[in-house]
């Protein structure tokens, strides 16, 4: 437990030169740790495990193995951009796992969000032992654990309750046990952060909004259907593509689209249309515990619902939720 403490002398990484330094000093110490055998990692695509493959990758190169699960509830580009960014320009050793039938098949017709949520991380952990069982001589298993993290963990040990379940990554099961590597466990998010850009990652991949584990799986609301589950990809994508390029991207903390299990009455091309609506959540936050709602001005919101109802089969509204946290949650799941 000891070495889970960030030391008290430890400077804040603020700047290039303070990322370098912190990326040499950890690129020894995994080469120390690693010798010549070979690291697995659960490549997500988000900000701590991209970073972590960065990192193992200038230390050890093609020993790192890196699995990315395709769990079909990733918005819309996301897994090809993993692979463009760590197969095609950073020369990963790089196992991408298309489980999208897997996690669909086993949601169907399943409702509750805790359930979905439990079903989501225990097929995650399927997937990948099954990947893991694949791969020989795997010594290590590295994992993007941050600071908070360890905090979070301290707090639950201590008894506090949550009130959704964000496990993402479980135990792996008795057979699979290896010894772990942790470089960036006692870094805060937006030290993270400096150290993505210092090792070369792409703006867009540092400065990601956070996304859930169980991904658009929370965001499909009820039980997931595919033609819903493409609706909500499509609309979320043109949310996110506005946002780019109305400078909103960098200013809001989490931005995306929910779509109800719900139809409404509506006119399309002069006939009745009856459609999804796709409610748009824009919020601020510092700790995700409470949230404030963007305000977005009219006129982009009009220009984002002309677009959705226009571009998005089976959509014919676009709601606009000025909730905060309390009482909402950020999601709605
Ligand atoms: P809520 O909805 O609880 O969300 O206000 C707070 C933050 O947590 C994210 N979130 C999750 N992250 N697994 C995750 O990794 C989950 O199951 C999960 N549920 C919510 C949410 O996106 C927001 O940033």
């Amino acid at each position: 437990m000891e070495n889970n403490k960030r030391p008290e002398t430890m400077a804040r990484i603020t700047t290039k030169e303070l990322a370098d330094a912190f990326i040499a000093e950890q690129v020894a110490e995994v080469r120390a740790q690693v010798g010549d055998k070979k690291v697995l990692l659960a490549l997500s695509g988000g900000v701590d495990s991209s970073v972590v493959a960065a990192l193992l990758i200038k230390a050890i190169g093609k020993q790192l193995v890196c699995v990315h699960v395709n769990h079909g509830l990733m918005r819309k580009n996301e897994s090809e951009n993993v692979i463009e960014v760590f197969r095609n320009q950073l020369d990963a050793n790089l196992v991408y796992v298309d489980a999208t039938d897997r996690f669909l098949d086993l949601l169907a017709g399943v409702s509750d969000p805790e359930s979905k949520r439990k079903i989501i991380g225990k097929e995650f952990i399927n997937v990948f032992a099954d990947e893991a069982r694949k791969l020989e001589g795997i010594s290590f298993l590295a994992q993007g654990t941050i600071y908070p993290d360890i905090l979070e963990s301290i707090k639950q040990a201590e008894g506090k309750k949550a009130v959704k379940s964000h496990h993402n990554v479980g135990g792996l099961p008795e057979d699979l046990q290896f010894e772990l590597v942790e470089p960036i466990k006692l870094l805060f998010k937006d030290e993270v952060r400096v150290v993505g850009e210092a090792l070369g990652l792409p703006h867009a991949m540092v400065y990601r909004q956070p996304f859930p584990g169980p991904g658009l799986g929370v965001r499909c609301l009820g039980a997931i259907t595919r033609d819903r589950l493409h609706a909500l990809r499509e609309a979320d994508a043109i949310l996110r593509e506005e946002f780019d390029k109305n400078g909103l991207a960098g200013k809001v903390w989490q931005y995306f689209v929910v779509i109800p299990d719900i139809k409404s009455v509506g006119v399309k091309d002069e006939s009745r249309y009856e459609g999804w609506p796709a409610i748009i959540r824009a919020v601020n936050t510092t700790d995700a515990m409470s949230a404030t709602v963007e305000e977005i001005p009219y006129a982009i919101l009009h220009h984002i619902t002309a677009r959705i109802t226009s571009e998005v089969e089976g959509i014919n509204r676009v709601l606009y939720d000025i909730t905060p946290k309390p009482t909402g949650t950020i999601e709605w799941e």
